[in-house]
């Protein structure tokens, strides 16, 4: 005769996954001739001192199999219910699509983490802003073109007020809440009003980076974005500073890497140059740091803006801008592998 234990351990070991198993349970535990009914009418031979420990032990076990029986039967019941009622349980699924970060803001992360490992500090400001910090603390004079209603989008109602077209409002801002020693990077979306084509946009993303502080020269900034374009762009790139024009630069260059597309070979997106155009840079304009409360005569600086439609291009090399404000999924999901 099998002892409680061990008809306990078989009850506990037992799987029920169909209606056959739950039967042959039934039969094996629960049923007249089981083994634990054998136990139960046992109870009567066994001597009296024990017999009543006995019979609890067994009762018990037999109030465990029925609950355990009935708890499996009810399960089982529930899962046809499911698959023959309103919800057809073997229906395929609808997918869940999973949105992709977008290939614009995998970039300016890389950006920011790249310039943040050397002591540079992110901030943010508004994309509406005044003349004053988009153009007039910045040494745009009265008449310059960038003022011009082609380049900028006013608000109708008050020409003071336009979105900004680059992030150099958040040199501004910047330099008058803080003196230096300032070092920030100022990631934003900006506006121009320009015509769309395969290259250029109304709407698209620049970084800002400023760095103040006493002794600053024009090799801090050269190096520093020599440090940047190697870990964006690998360690091979290199880099071109030509001059150019900012008003709020003195001086002022425009900075090339060499084209990681074609290896500086020459190809379309170079336009067959061998070198590709990612920023504005220079060494801020005394003017600018009198406009903004700093003294020129203490202090010097550089700042520079990157494009980042442009280094997004280069680095996953397609050759249409527009592709990055259609948002059609299939173009978004092609880079989320390449999101840390
Ligand atoms: N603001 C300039 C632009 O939008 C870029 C720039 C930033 C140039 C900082 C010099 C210094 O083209």
């Amino acid at each position: 005769m099998k002892t409680i234990e061990e008809i306990r351990g078989e009850i506990e070991q037992f799987k029920i996954d169909n209606n056959e198993a739950l039967e042959n349970f039934r039969l094996q535990f629960l049923s007249k001739k089981s083994d634990l009914q054998t136990l139960l009418s046992e109870i009567k031979n066994i001597p009296a001192e024990e017999r009543k420990s006995f019979g609890q032990k067994v009762n018990v076990l037999k109030q465990q199999a029925q609950s355990f029986f009935d708890e499996q039967k009810k399960r089982l019941e529930d899962s046809v219910s499911y698959s023959r009622g309103t919800i057809d349980v073997t229906c395929p699924a609808t997918a869940m699509e999973i949105g992709a970060r977008h290939p614009i803001s995998i970039v300016m992360d890389e950006v920011c983490t790249i310039f943040e490992k050397i002591g540079f500090t992110a901030v943010t400001g508004p994309d509406i802003e005044d003349d004053w910090h988009i153009f007039t603390a910045l040494n745009f004079p009265e008449e310059h073109p960038a003022r011009d209603m082609q380049d900028t989008f006013f608000i109708d109602q008050n020409p003071d007020i336009a979105l900004r077209t680059h992030t150099s409002t958040l040199q501004v801002r910047t330099m008058e809440r803080h003196q230096p020693p300032i070092r920030v990077i100022c990631p934003g979306r900006v506006f121009r009003n320009e015509a769309i084509t395969s290259r250029a946009h109304c709407i698209f993303h620049q970084l800002e980076g400023l760095y103040i502080d006493q002794n600053v020269s024009f090799a801090d900034m050269k190096q520093t974005l020599m440090f940047f374009a190697k870990k964006m762009f690998g360690e091979n790139t290199r880099i071109r500073l030509r001059p150019s024009y900012f008003p709020f630069t003195e001086t002022s260059a425009e900075m090339d890497v060499s084209c990681n597309i074609c290896g500086g070979k020459g190809c379309a997106l170079c336009k067959h140059t061998g070198w590709v155009e990612i920023l504005g840079c220079g060494m801020v304009d005394p003017n600018v740091l009198e406009n903004c409360g700093i003294d020129s005569n203490k202090y010097t600086g550089f700042a520079f803006g990157l494009g980042i439609e442009r280094m997004t291009m280069l680095k996953y090399k397609t050759n249409d801008i527009r592709l990055y404000f259609e948002n059609d999924v299939r173009f978004i999901q092609q880079f989320a592998s390449s999101a840390l």
